[in-house]
């Protein structure tokens, strides 16, 4: 029997995640919470993505993906949305020589036409320069939407192989994805309480591990994520098969 689902190659599993995908929700009531701007929860939630880089590189976790932005949040009213666009390019700005000086690599995922031509020139600058890193990879998404990325890599494969429509393979589709430079996420976090998926990584989470806190973003901390990381080593990873097929049974 031929097996076409790209699932049915079974990952590496190990004791820590080797790429990590986390959605930073709660900012907002963070803030809220202290009598606070809304605003005051999001420069705090940078501090606390500062914190988990640390973390992962410590924990030698490989690939961080993040949720900043998503397709959906620029129906939020408009200072908010320009505070945050201003607050992703301040901290490029600000961290890109550090994050190149600790050997991370940079991707940012996500629709690009929408951002002001200067921040679209740090992210390129900031992707050329972090490149060759291979300590941490760092993904962030922003204006991005999972449908988004699927549509839009189903529109270049038609581009490229327009002889094989009809017949694509997951294999086919893969290059052309977002995350094409990521094994699969094996762990999502989301904090702030919400158990939902908020059109993140729709393709690469199909077996990927869920996990969900209480906590809001910027209370995020290392003592959390190990906590995430000590569920995600007690959970069986079958993929499809029964627990007595699996290699320690
Ligand atoms: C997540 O925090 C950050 C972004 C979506 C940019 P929120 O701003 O969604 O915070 P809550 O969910 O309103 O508390
Ligand atoms: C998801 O958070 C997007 C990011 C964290 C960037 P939201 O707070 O926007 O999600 P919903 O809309 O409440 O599901
Ligand atoms: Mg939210």
């Amino acid at each position: 029997m031929i097996f076409t689902s790209a699932t049915c190659e079974i990952p590496k599993t190990g004791d820590v995640p080797q790429h990590l995908a986390v959605i930073m929700d709660g900012n907002g009531r963070w803030a809220k919470k202290r009598f606070l701007p809304r605003i005051a929860g999001h420069k705090r939630g940078v501090e606390t993505l500062r914190s988990l880089i640390k973390a992962c590189i410590g924990r030698e976790i490989g690939y961080l993906t993040v949720f900043a932005f998503s397709s959906e949040n620029w129906r939020r009213p408009p200072e908010e949305v320009s505070f945050l666009m201003n607050l992703f390019m301040g901290a490029l700005d600000k961290e890109i020589g550090n994050l190149h000086a600790n050997g991370i690599c940079l991707k940012i995922v996500g629709d690009r036409s929408r951002f002001d031509s200067r921040l679209v020139e740090r992210i390129v600058r900031g992707e050329a320069l972090t490149q060759a890193n291979t300590r941490l990879t760092l993904t962030i998404a922003a204006n991005y939407g999972g449908r988004w990325d699927i549509l839009q890599a189903v529109n270049r494969l038609s581009l490229a192989k327009p002889e094989k429509i009809g017949h694509w393979t997951e294999k086919d589709l893969a290059p052309y994805l977002s995350m094409a430079h990521a094994p699969e996420p094996d762990l999502f976090i989301r904090t702030g309480g919400e158990k939902r998926i908020s059109n993140f990584l729709l393709w690469q989470l199909a077996y990927c591990e869920l996990y969900f806190t209480e906590s809001f973003w910027p209370d995020f901390d290392a003592v959390l994520l190990d906590q995430a990381i000590d569920t995600f080593r007690h959970r069986e990873r079958r993929f499809g098969r029964t627990s007595e097929q699996l290699p320690h049974a």
